[in-house]
């Protein structure tokens, strides 16, 4: 199993923070952020990892990430998004030769958990698998409705009336054919090839599984986030 960071955009929710460096970079307690989700990963046992980014400070993961051994890793590539706002989708598309027809785990680089994915990784077979947590403010993510048997039959981006306290966490695992759904998508109303675009076409082939994230997660891509996730990791 390969590992894809997803790293770029530009931040806008956290300006002026990230005027002078990409958001991922910033620090959440004593880290940059993008150490939490490489962690994730390698301590999932995935040492193969690509840094995708984008925008304008996107040279600066060379300098704190150099060749990731320090970090764990065995095997560090990057790829740069040509558009920083071109959606989840469209920077996950950089990593179809990098994951050389096999899955990918894929992790968003502002996504902080201490949740143990170990056993869903090595597990994996095909389709998409994703990590659901519960939250009390589901408008802001991808929102799964299920159905009587929890089965999830259909996800919704930032939905006004979310259809359950279920947000998508930013960790996936998805099979090769994710390359061809994402070729296959169109842009939202926001203008981004979305993931959750990508996961409602596993949910149409019933291939799409999940499970709730066991332990502590947030994002860190808005100050209240931000300070949630520094909170955490400076208590524990
Ligand atoms: C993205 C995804 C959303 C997911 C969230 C998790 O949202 O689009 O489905 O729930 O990450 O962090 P964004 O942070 O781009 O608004």
């Amino acid at each position: 199993m390969k590992g894809v960071i997803l790293a770029g955009g530009l931040g806008t929710r956290l300006y002026p923070l990230t005027w002078a460096t990409n958001k991922h970079l910033l620090p959440i307690y004593d880290k940059p952020m993008i150490f939490y989700p490489i962690d994730t990963l390698v301590k999932a046992g995935i040492k193969d990892v690509l840094v995708v980014s984008s925008g304008p400070h996107a040279g600066h993961f060379l300098r704190v990430l150099k060749n990731g051994k320090e970090l764990g890793l065995n095997h560090l590539e990057y790829a740069f998004q040509e558009k920083p706002d071109g959606g989840i989708a469209d920077a996950l598309a950089l990593a179809k030769d990098f994951a050389d027809d096999g899955p990918i785990t894929v992790v968003l680089g502002d996504n902080t958990t201490d949740a143990d994915i170990k056993k869903e990784v090595s597990s994996f077979k095909d389709g998409a698998f994703v990590f659901l947590k519960k939250v009390p403010d589901p408008e802001r993510y991808g929102v799964p409705e299920f159905d009587s048997k929890n089965k999830i039959i259909k996800i919704e981006e930032k939905p006004k009336s979310p259809k359950s306290n279920y947000a998508v966490t930013g960790l996936y695992i998805y099979d090769h054919s994710v390359f061809e759904i994402v070729k296959k998508i169109k842009p939202s109303d926001r203008g981004q090839l979305e993931i959750t675009d990508v996961n409602n076409e596993y949910i149409k082939k019933q291939t799409l599984n999940w499970a709730e994230l066991n332990g502590f997660w947030t994002d860190a891509g808005t100050f209240a986030s931000l300070f949630k996730a520094s909170s955490y990791w400076a208590n524990k």
